[in-house]
């Protein structure tokens, strides 16, 4: 180990990447616990996925998201472990036809497109520690063992029911929630306001929910509890939802001669619990609800869910209702995020316009479209996706701003030594009365605490535009500093150096800072900088380099690195929309 590695490990608290990770009890002990009951564990999920179709850069982005903010909690270190479930929701009508039009039964359809949301997982680095699949034996033991609870409680009960019932959305909906259109033959007919598929008027015997009884209570949560839902536009949506009528009771089955493939009511076999029911108890089930080994009171409750906007009724009024019921404690702040859009529309198969994730990433690299989509994606509005611009993104600020830096200041030419040099404090002070020497250390030293700031407020796009700011601070001190000129003076070789170090400093701050983002480019470029992985965390990024008296030279990796290698505009085709 170089006497620099030994720096960074003698000031820096530890930390390694890998969520299964348990922190050594001398550090749990120097932190607060945020909550004696749970424990040490930070659980975040995303929604379960649909295989009723591949997935698209929607479901990635809830996965991104999720994995994002994950492995912020890791660099903070505070001393937790890390559960991030995730997984597929199986069962239903629409999941059958499916099947259907694919030739297959409906488990080995659903294990073809399970398994391609785990591929995807992979591809994109998504670090989840728990995949919950509907049909997992598990998970259909928890949801019986749910369902009992409910109804031991009193809060389910068989009562004939009628209503407006769309077959493609799988609910109920009240007459406000339709529209009235003509069909292609001039008939007059109702659709859903919100998904335009046609509903039909539909009696039969169903379970139903007492949601109406929790009405109040749900009011009651989302006025007192501050982060409840973010951003706040989405809480407000749902407190506008909930003040403006009254909750009806909700059909929590189906019968099964009309939905059969699905998971069948306790002790009444004509009738299959209600998809969204059994999905949202996913969440009970990667914590482990059903086992009585301790675990589930560690693991609950969630402490983030990432959703998007099109589940945030299911999530913020039907969950937290069901889990009031069963008295169990409510997520702790439900992430809702905005939609990604194609030429404004809707992504869907029929409009052919859909975005297929894993054919970008062999083209931008999956910690490119992890970037783009974090770096440009806002959670409080929709997004419309762009390959050319995403495109112009990736070369100006992966391959140019971060990438070329990078090379620049490890390159032989102006590096003969290959290091991160130490620094002559003198030279240090004069350096610093330049104008763009002192921005560049006084942006670098604010970055941590701004990023922190909005990586807590789940404002990614907000963190990268810090740190892509930063680096464009740390450009223009290089060409203002003409490196290449002062390599030729045998006399400045400390000013080189220091101009070397300053520019490595703010590349090792802002690849840390960036590692939640693009945890592979990110970790190529501390790799090639040579600083340890025990090191990755807030608190080293903290501690600057030239405030440090006793830091020394670090020798470079000396594998030549390409970390993002620009685009080129021919390859777009490649990418070509497809279904
Ligand atoms: N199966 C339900 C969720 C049950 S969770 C208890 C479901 N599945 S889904 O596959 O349709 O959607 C999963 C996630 O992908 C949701 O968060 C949804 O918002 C997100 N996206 C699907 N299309 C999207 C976009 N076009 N843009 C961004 N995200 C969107 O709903």
């Amino acid at each position: 180990m170089n006497t620099g590695l030994m720096l960074f490990n003698k000031t820096l608290l530890g930390g390694c990447a890998g969520f299964s990770r348990i922190s050594n009890s001398v550090r749990r002990k120097a932190i607060v616990a945020v909550d004696e009951k749970k424990k040490n564990t930070f659980f975040i999920t995303t929604p379960i996925y649909y295989v009723n179709a591949d997935p698209h850069i929607g479901h990635l982005y809830s996965s991104v998201i999720a994995d994002c903010i994950a492995r912020w909690h890791l660099l903070c270190d505070k001393g937790t472990e890390i559960k991030f479930s995730t997984g597929t929701d199986e069962h239903g009508s629409k999941i059958q036809q499916a099947s259907n039009a694919n030739a297959l039964s409906p488990i080995h359809y659903c294990d073809k497109i399970a398994e391609s949301y785990r591929n995807l997982a992979e591809c994109f680095n998504i670090n989840y520690t728990d995949f919950t699949r509907t049909t997992d034996a598990n998970h259909i033991k928890t949801l019986k063992k749910f369902w009992n609870v409910l109804q031991k409680k009193n809060y389910i009960y068989s009562a004939d029911y009628e209503g407006w019932y769309c077959v493609s959305d799988e609910t109920f909906l009240t007459s406000s929630q339709l529209k009235e259109v003509e069909d292609n033959n001039g008939k007059k007919i109702y659709i859903s306001q919100e998904s335009g598929h046609p509903v039909e008027w539909t009696k039969e015997t169903n379970y139903l929910f007492k949601l109406s009884e929790f009405q109040e209570e749900l009011i009651r949560w989302l006025q007192k509890n501050e982060v409840a839902v973010r951003p706040r536009k989405f809480q407000k949506i749902l407190l506008d939802l909930l003040s403006r009528e009254k909750l009806p009771d909700l059909s929590v089955s189906r019968p099964s001669s009309r939905v059969s493939w699905g998971v069948t009511v306790p002790s009444d076999k004509s009738q299959t619990i209600y998809v969204w029911l059994d999905a949202l108890v996913n969440y009970l089930t990667a914590a482990e609800y059903k086992t009585n080994n301790g675990k589930f009171e560690e693991n609950w409750p969630p402490d983030i869910q990432v959703i998007g906007k099109d589940i945030l009724k299911f999530h913020g009024i039907y969950w937290p209702a069901f889990l009031m019921a069963a008295d169990l404690e409510l997520p702790r702040t439900l992430l809702c995020h905005s939609h990604w859009t194609v030429g404004l529309e809707k992504m869907s198969k029929s409009k052919g316009n859909i975005v297929d994730p894993i054919k970008r990433s062999e083209v931008f690299t999956a910690d490119g479209l992890r970037y783009y989509l974090l770096r440009v994606g806002v959670a409080h509005s929709d997004g419309n996706y762009n390959d050319s611009k995403a495109i112009r993104v990736l070369n100006a600020e992966l391959a140019d701003t971060l990438g070329n830096l990078l090379n620049r200041c490890t390159a032989t030419v102006l590096n003969p030594n290959q290091e991160f040099p130490k620094l002559n404090r003198e030279v240090l002070e004069e350096v610093k009365k330049l104008d763009v020497a002192k921005t560049l250390i006084e942006n670098v030293e604010k970055l941590p605490f701004i990023c922190e700031a909005h990586y807590n407020e789940f404002k990614i796009y907000k963190v990268v535009d810090a740190v892509i700011a930063t680096l464009h601070s740390a450009n223009l001190f290089f060409e203002t500093m003409k490196p290449w000129e002062l390599k030729k003076l045998p006399e400045e070789k400390e000013t080189l150096d220091v101009v070397l170090h300053l520019t490595m400093e703010t590349l090792r701050v802002s690849g840390i800072l960036l590692l939640p983002v693009i945890p592979h480019l990110s970790s190529k470029l501390l790799s090639k900088l040579n600083i340890p992985e025990i090191s990755h965390n807030l608190e080293s990024v903290k501690t600057f380099s030239w405030n440090n008296s006793d830091f020394n030279s670090i020798k470079l990796l000396p594998e030549k690195v390409m970390l993002f290698r620009r685009i080129l505009l021919e390859n777009k085709p490649k990418m070509k929309i497809s279904q």
